[in-house]
């Protein structure tokens, strides 16, 4: 099994690279990895992981190349408007999408007033329709350790907050690249989260040695640890990570503050503006449904996430934990979480929209209507399977009981089901006008999908 679909440097350009695969182009970083046109290498999140040999790449792509022409099919029959009749109310607002128009926050909040079966319908179908458009039916799936449930900070939703008197975990540096280089190695991953709360036994030199020898293993490596000292950020950086997950978690200052006692909203966004200043390929975004919470702050929520200008969105619903300030908070509808994916999906055509656990544990099996309401992204749990369980941000964790291959088998099958290949190279950085050139591939395939670029609502 495979994550990434190997691609074919094809133009060099400073510090950026063209690469194509099935006659697919992207826009992708090549960082520090000395390459040159011709090289087969694998991308992930619009940034070069590592090359492999050309005889590997052709017979990866040769194996491809049958099912991706597949999958390309399915998804397109699936995301293709069949909707007639569109409620009057959305109409103005879907032909203002279709004219790839910034929606007003007006309009956006007017998009989260639909409510029948049949408005909510059409706004999944459109969704679903501009994610395919934008980004062809390449998702990214990457894996995620969670190395540590300590954590010094104290959030009202959190189930390993300090206070909360939890059996807590830590893994050794060793373990740590010894999981990370099982997953490249034995699951081919190509892209590894390295989630904690915010520990600081683990240190600067700490980070630094871990990233380092991950990142030798030949993959993207996405850092998911909080509101760490920005210097921690850079020096992880130098040493090899190039993403960054920090949610802001919520647009409500005030709810902010009051959620995250110690901590300010502009403080945390400033951290996330550094971070992305440094260079990093950014995810972030927000909790969904926390008390108190208006239609006005999700928009808001979109609406900063937006600005954050992210590659990746990651929002989820709250899913209340015992033994936590809001263990009685209400459970958010789950049409209330496809409905938030939509709608950003029509906010920020071209962004790359986690399915997460806090999804599929608020309802199980959503992640599948998730992907057809506007979603592309997904992760798969490394954790060994003794912490799992102890990495309880919330409870019930959807997941926590699956082995990595049971894991790994659902969601591709998943993912196949609907059409969708595993070939996250650079999706925000679409280059139009591409011609077929892989040179360990034929072109016969080429005009199934071309036609497809530029299709409208
Ligand atoms: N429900 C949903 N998401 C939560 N998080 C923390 N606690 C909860 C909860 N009870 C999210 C936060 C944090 C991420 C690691 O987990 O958004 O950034
Ligand atoms: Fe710690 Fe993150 Fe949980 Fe807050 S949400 S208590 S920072 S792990």
């Amino acid at each position: 099994m495979c994550y990434a679909i190997p691609a074919q440097l094809v133009e060099i350009r400073k510090r950026m690279g063209i690469v194509d695969y099935f006659g697919e182009r992207r826009t992708i970083l090549l960082d520090d990895t000395p390459v040159k046109v011709g090289d087969y290498v694998y991308a992930q999140g619009g940034v070069l992981v590592r090359t492999l040999p050309p005889e590997e790449a052709c017979s990866i792509l040769a194996t491809w190349k049958e099912l991706f022409f597949q999958l390309k099919k399915t998804d397109e029959i699936l995301s293709s408007l069949k909707t007639k009749e569109l409620p009057g109310n959305v109409l103005g607002v879907l032909q203002r999408i279709n004219l790839r128009k910034t929606l007003s926050p007006s309009e956006l909040k007017a998009l989260f007033s639909l409510k029948t079966p049949q408005e909510l319908a059409v706004l999944y179908e459109v969704a679903n329709h501009v994610r395919q458009r934008e980004h062809g039916n390449a998702s990214c799936v990457h894996g995620i350790l969670e190395f540590s449930n300590y954590c010094r900070q104290n959030c009202h939703y959190c189930g390993i907050r300090r206070d909360h008197a939890i059996p807590r975990y830590r893994l050794s540096p060793e373990e740590i690249i010894a999981i990370a280089r099982q997953a490249v190695e034995e699951w081919n991953f190509k892209a590894i989260v390295l989630q904690s709360g915010e520990d600081c036994y683990y240190d600067e030199e700490r980070l630094v040695h871990i990233v380092r020898e991950v990142r030798r293993c030949g993959v993207l490596v996405f850092v998911s640890l909080g509101s760490r000292e920005k210097s921690v950020y850079e020096r992880l950086y130098e040493a090899g990570a190039r993403a960054a997950l920090i949610r802001f978690e919520t647009a409500n200052e005030k709810l902010f503050a009051q959620l995250r006692p110690g901590d300010s909203l502009e403080r945390r966004v400033e951290l996330i503006e550094e971070v992305k200043k440094m260079g990093y390929v950014l995810a972030t975004g927000f909790i969904l449904g926390l008390p108190g919470e208006t239609v006005d702050d999700v928009v808001n929520a979109i609406l900063l996430t937006k600005r954050l200008d992210p590659d990746m969105y990651s929002f989820g619903p709250l899913i209340p934990s015992d033994g936590t300030p809001l263990a009685d908070a209400s459970r958010t509808n789950i049409d209330e979480v496809y409905k938030t994916i939509a709608i950003t999906r029509l906010a920020a055509a071209t962004s790359n929209i986690l399915i997460t656990t806090a999804m599929e544990t608020l309802d199980e099996g959503s992640s599948r209507q998730g992907l057809l309401a506007g979603g592309n992204s997904m992760m798969v749990n490394l954790t060994p399977q003794r912490f799992k369980k102890l990495y309880a941000i919330y409870d019930g964790r959807s997941g926590v009981e699956e082995n990595i291959a049971d894991s790994i088998q659902r969601l591709t099958t998943m993912l196949c089901s609907l059409g969708r290949s595993p070939a996250d190279i650079g999706t925000h950085s679409r280059v139009t006008g591409q011609s077929p050139s892989s040179s360990c591939s034929s072109d016969d395939n080429e005009g199934d999908w071309q036609g497809n670029e530029g299709a409208t609502l």
